[in-house]
């Protein structure tokens, strides 16, 4: 077998291994309903930092859920600027969930739950933040509605949330991942 034939076979199973986490991932987001895998860029995160510390940094805002947490970075930030405050993320695709776990191994602070955050209970969580989508924006804003206790803050990236009152609507100046304006939706339930 010749170096180049070893080479060719390398790149065919990590051909093979990325087909079936794509399709892996369409059947799970139920084709598109539920967002992907797309961490938020760090840029953003300054300003999501930002924006939470705002409300962080009042007494009764001590519980910190992010629905789709991804690799948890957003968490990891914000559980290190605040050791006392109680994080919370709910990732239920395997890759991203086991790099959230790694990274956020040595925080004791931080939970990281493989499970559907349209499961979760969010009465009494304090920030939501989140990055998601429109096509499940009614059904999780309808979610939060529910559970959230009266005065709860909201920070979503990108994505508006219908039926919520709109604090502050932040234009970052910021493009995404594929070169849109970036902005940031407060809302308070
Ligand atoms: C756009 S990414 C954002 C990741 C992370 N919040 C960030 O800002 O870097 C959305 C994440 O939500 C996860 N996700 C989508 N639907 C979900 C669901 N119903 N329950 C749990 N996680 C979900 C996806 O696997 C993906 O990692």
């Amino acid at each position: 077998m010749s170096f180049f034939d070893i080479v060719s076979f390398v790149l065919i199973i990590i051909a093979v291994i990325f087909e079936y986490y794509y399709i892996y991932t369409l059947i799970k987001s139920k084709m598109g309903k539920y967002p992907p895998f797309i961490p938020t860029k760090k840029a953003m995160l300054q300003e999501i930092t930002e924006a939470a510390s705002s409300v962080l940094s009042a007494p009764d805002f001590k519980n910190v859920v992010e629905p789709g947490c991804g690799d948890a970075r957003i968490l990891k930030t914000l559980a290190m600027a605040y050791p006392q405050h109680s994080f919370v993320g709910y990732e239920w695709d395997y890759v991203p969930y086991f790099l959230a776990k790694l990274k956020t191994r040595k925080f004791k602070n931080i939970k990281i739950k493989r499970q559907n955050f349209m499961t979760a209970d969010y009465t009494s969580t304090h920030l939501v933040v989140l990055f998601t989508g429109n096509e499940i924006a009614q059904e999780l804003s309808a979610k939060l509605r529910q559970d959230l206790p009266k005065g709860a803050i909201v920070i979503s990236e990108s994505f508006e949330l219908p039926n919520f009152t709109c604090l502050k609507m932040q234009e970052t100046g910021k493009k995404n991942h594929f070169f849109l304006d970036q902005k940031l939706y407060i809302y308070q339930a």
